[in-house]
């Protein structure tokens, strides 16, 4: 990190709200990529912007933040642990560990990383060469993390944060994210529209719960990854 970013970050961190202090926040950022052969892979457009921006200001904000991130290239924010990791089950198997079987290992989990519906069935250790005309990829469903542990949870710990992109309008993006919120069973819903999310330095949000809908109007990623983790706050001040 360059000497200005530094200082501004230290400024942010010295004027934040530390109403995270005490608390493990695991975030995880960007896409899964799933290989197909050594030089090939199926992934998805996530920049990893939103779930950073979560980390940057969870940290700022006082949190011990773990930062799970898939292939970006972005800079750690300050004071975040980060691992990197490729593809979906490697995800899957990073949370495990910081989670642990009980999941007692975080306050909370915000998942906002785009996690690939699907992973290649064989991955090729050679390089594939051209030789039809046409070519079938088989592809196998990856397990949804979150819905996962949302099933094994029993309580109220760890607070579970989900992502909804949804290219639909602000009336269905809010009734998918509900729906979301309960196969997956989580405490709430981040949904946005695709070509609002994807890539940009803004974004434009719905914090959907059981029973409400916040709007956070567009801002830049890391005031919507304020209101997300005012929410949060909130949230840990009620369950105490
Ligand atoms: N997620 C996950 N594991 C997956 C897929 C998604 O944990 N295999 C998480 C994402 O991190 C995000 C949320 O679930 O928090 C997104 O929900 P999902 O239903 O997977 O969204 P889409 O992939 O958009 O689902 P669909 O394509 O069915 O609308």
């Amino acid at each position: 990190m360059s000497e200005p970013e530094r200082i501004v970050g230290a400024i942010r961190c010295l004027l934040a709200e530390r109403d995270l202090v005490g608390r493990h926040i695991v975030v995880t950022a960007g896409p899964t990529v799933e290989d197909i052969d050594p030089v090939r892979y199926v992934t998805n457009r996530s920049s990893g912007k939103m779930g950073f921006a979560i980390a940057e200001r969870a940290a700022e904000r006082g949190a011990r933040v773990t930062l799970v991130a898939g292939p970006v290239s972005l800079q750690t924010p300050q004071g975040v642990e980060r691992t990197d990791v490729r593809g979906a089950l490697e995800m899957q198997a990073s949370l495990d560990r910081v989670l642990g079987k009980a999941l007692d290992g975080a306050d909370a989990l915000i998942m906002a990383a785009a996690v690939a519906d699907y992973r290649v069935a064989d991955v090729a250790d050679k390089k594939l060469k051209r030789e039809a005309n046409t070519m079938t990829l088989s592809l196998l469903k990856n397990p949804d993390i979150l819905a996962g542990i949302g099933q094994r949870r029993t309580g109220q710990w760890p607070i579970l944060v989900g992502f909804a992109v949804e290219t639909a309008d602000d009336d269905a993006l809010i009734q998918l994210g509900r729906q979301k919120l309960q196969e997956k069973r989580i405490d709430v819903v981040v949904a946005n529209h695709a070509s609002e999310a994807l890539g940009a330095d803004t974004n434009r949000v719905w914090l959907v719960t059981e029973t409400e809908q916040q709007l956070v109007s567009t801002a830049p990623k890391l005031v919507v990854a304020d209101a997300i983790l005012g929410w949060l706050a909130r949230t840990f001040a009620e369950q105490k």
